[in-house]
């Protein structure tokens, strides 16, 4: 059954493989035979009166909101925003005139997001929730809702969820782009980019020794760690510090690739780690600096570097996919280099320590 570890120690590791089977079913479950997007009219007709969209989550899923913002902007030409629903419910942002609200959830019951779905209920503000459990809270008490069919999560840190979040919110973006007349929509083979993302993810985790090598020599050693990177890249980043610092316990920072010559970078020494995640066609080349920033200070460097962007001395190469599509690919170095950190410390990597799988008190 879909909850059973099967031959895996760990389910972690088993839901980071599940993920070219999550962007399939994605693909077979909300496209049709020509890559049209398959969405409940109710919702793109109740998202599309909307003159912003405001997305609220917590942890992991807060960073699939992040890359959210940017294929929702880009596609839809909607503007959108995205909070902590943590700070969302006591200090409201102030509304657009037609908001809409995106709650992302995985458990759909995470106390904090549904402060902030209680007062938009209050105010009359239309909403959808995101999750991967049907009939769950947040998705009972929203206006509507898209279920991510990632199968059950088990893992505390959650990795497929995340993935099948980025996807959902492009069909959704895909389907409103398209009803608003948007062209970059129109033009878009979504359908095309989730088989891409599929095929990518399968090579990433055929792939993870490389993966297990890299944790053990750099991370594993390491008290802290770094992950920095431009674009979606800094969403992703901040992703993959969350899910190592999470599961291994080695303290990390996810940076935007120039912020840190503005203070961190003090805390780089000799064999500090810094993961560096290119895949922003507009920022590639910057972001090359700001690891010579870094590497003529000591840093151990690791690059994971979209195939288009790479050069010889890459340590992981990702393939060609779309740049607003690209965090399905990059984030899967990111899960393996924090499952393997942690398996080879010994940890518990299911369940590491003061940590629930869903937050049901603020
Ligand atoms: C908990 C989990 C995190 C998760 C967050 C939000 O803190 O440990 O892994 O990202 O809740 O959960 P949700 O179910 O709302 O996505």
């Amino acid at each position: 059954n879909a909850a059973s570890k099967g031959t895996y120690e760990f389910y972690m590791l088993k839901e980071i493989d599940e993920q070219p089977g999550v962007m399939r079913h994605m693909s077979q479950h909300y496209l049709d035979e020509n890559g049209e997007p398959k969405v409940d009219q109710k919702i793109i007709d109740a998202v599309s009166q909307a003159d912003r969209l405001y997305i609220f989550a917590a942890g992991t899923s807060y960073h699939a909101g992040l890359v959210g913002k940017s294929i929702f902007e880009h596609y839809t030409g909607i503007p959108t925003e995205v909070g902590y629903a943590s700070e969302a419910g006591y200090h409201f942002p102030m509304m657009s005139k037609h908001p809409f609200f995106i709650f992302l959830t995985q458990s759909g019951e995470t106390a904090d997001s549904r402060v902030v779905l209680k007062e938009a209920n209050k105010r009359g503000i239309p909403s959808l929730t995101m999750t991967n459990v049907e009939g769950s809270t947040l998705s009972r008490e929203a206006n509507y809702t898209m279920l991510l069919g990632a199968g059950p999560e088990i893992a505390v840190a959650s990795t497929k969820a995340y993935t099948a979040q980025v996807a959902l919110q492009a069909v959704l973006a895909k389907a409103l782009g398209e009803k608003l007349g948007v062209k970059e929509a129109k033009d878009w083979d979504l359908q095309h980019d989730l088989a891409i993302a599929a095929e990518g993810i399968q090579q990433i985790v055929d792939g993870k020794e490389k993966l297990e090598k890299l944790a053990k020599k750099y991370l594993v050693p390491s008290r802290n760690a770094f992950y920095i990177g431009r674009g979606i890249d800094h969403a992703v980043a901040l992703e993959g510090a969350l899910k190592l610092k999470e599961v291994s316990y080695i303290q990390t920072e996810g940076f935007a690739a120039a912020e840190l010559k503005h203070g961190t970078i003090s805390l780089i020494e000799k064999g500090t780690p810094v993961i560096a995640l290119i895949n922003d066609p507009v920022t590639a080349d910057l972001t090359r600096g700001n690891i010579q920033e870094v590497v003529s200070r000591g840093a151990s460097i690791i690059t994971i570097v979209g195939k288009k962007f790479a050069n010889d001395e890459d340590t992981i190469v990702l393939p060609d996919i779309n740049y607003y599509m690209s965090a399905l690919l990059t984030v899967v170095p990111t899960q393996l280099l924090a499952y393997y950190a942690s398996k080879n410390k010994g940890l518990d990597v299911d369940k590491p320590r003061n940590l629930a799988k869903s937050v049901t008190v603020e």
